[in-house]
């Protein structure tokens, strides 16, 4: 246990335990925590977010034993949490017929989405707690995910009893999320792990169309997500006097902003969040962004960048 990480993680706990909504940081993305086993609590998460209630919530837990407690693991699921735990991977499994979680976090689902993550303030916080945290990412629904405690307040304001401030997000995309029915594992969701980091673990993965019948898309995929206010336009090459752009690689030198000047993928993904968010604050007629290859992390940070570009829906 780290000492100074102990006075902060007691206090989230503690309204955790009250039934408060508390911000929280969590390697990938910053978190709107509430006891997963207190429905009261976790419809705060659903009304202060703006969420669809059909669209279920990830509970965190600080080991995979506390998970098994939970979600029932067949050997490609276990194998996948002793690669990926702690770390940026939430899976989706059967619920245990005793699960504590509530219904409403499982949106009725007869299945849980279970993720051990690795930031050492976040594992004090459960640790100290000992059950379950519903959390979301702790943004608006339809707005990027933050990745710095500030970014949170400004999402909800006084809304939080508490923002635990852990630094910027080391990996700054959510989690990839992957169903795994006995020996099948579905990509729900690209994340914060490369398809090629999960596909060495677990195999060729499935994607959600081609096993629909297996195991049902994730609803929230079905949702616009991660937009600015202003209009993205992608694999721009140039931007006018009242557009920002936001780069990636060398030979950017005008642009207000780059995801990486050296063109490396994984600080690119840690940028991304934080920089469509100051993009958006000049208040610019559109982002417009530079290609970006979609190779590792770059396919995830592809999907993120097609929802924030979609207007219609
Ligand atoms: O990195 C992350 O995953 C962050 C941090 C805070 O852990 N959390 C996060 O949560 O991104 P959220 O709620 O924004 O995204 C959870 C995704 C949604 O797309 C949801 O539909 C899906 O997981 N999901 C949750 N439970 C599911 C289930 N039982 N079946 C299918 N999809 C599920
Ligand atoms: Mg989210």
């Amino acid at each position: 246990m780290d000492q100074t990480l102990l006075e902060p993680a007691t206090s989230a706990a503690a309204a955790l335990v009250r039934g408060d909504l508390v911000g929280l940081p969590t390697e990938t993305v910053y978190g709107l925590g509430a006891d997963a086993t207190n429905a009261e609590a976790v419809a705060k998460i659903f009304a202060a977010k703006g969420r669809p209630h059909f669209n279920p919530l990830i509970s965190h837990v600080a080991s995979l034993e506390a998970a098994e407690a939970l979600g029932v693991f067949s050997p490609l699921a276990r194998k996948l949490a002793e690669a990926f735990w702690p770390g940026p991977l939430s899976l989706v499994v059967p619920r245990q017929p005793d699960c504590i979680v509530c219904d409403l976090a499982c949106a009725g689902l007869d299945t849980i989405a279970l993720r051990v993550p690795a930031h050492p303030l976040m594992q004090h916080v459960l640790r100290a707690f000992g059950k379950p945290v519903a959390a979301p990412s702790a943004n608006v629904s339809g707005r990027p995910s933050p990745t710095i405690a500030a970014h949170v307040r400004e999402e909800f304001g006084d809304k939080l009893a508490l923002v635990l401030d852990g630094g910027p997000s080391a990996v700054g995309l959510e989690s990839a999320v992957v169903a795994v029915s006995g020996d099948q594992a579905t990509l729900l969701r690209l994340g914060g792990l490369s398809r090629e980091a999960l596909e060495a673990v677990a195999g060729p993965l499935l994607s959600p169309d081609a096993s629909a019948k297996a195991a049902p898309a994730s609803p929230g995929m079905v949702l616009r997500h991660y937009a600015p206010r202003a209009p993205v336009r992608l694999n721009a090459s140039s931007a006018e006097a009242t557009e920002v752009m936001i780069a990636f690689g060398p030979g950017y030198e005008g642009a207000e902003f780059n995801l990486s000047p050296s063109g490396d993928l994984t600080e690119a993904a840690a940028q991304l969040f934080a920089m469509l968010r100051a993009a958006d604050a000049l208040n610019p007629t559109a982002i417009v962004i530079t290609p970006i290859p979609e190779t590792g992390l770059g396919e995830a940070i592809a999907d993120r960048l097609a929802r924030a570009a979609e207007r219609s829906c």
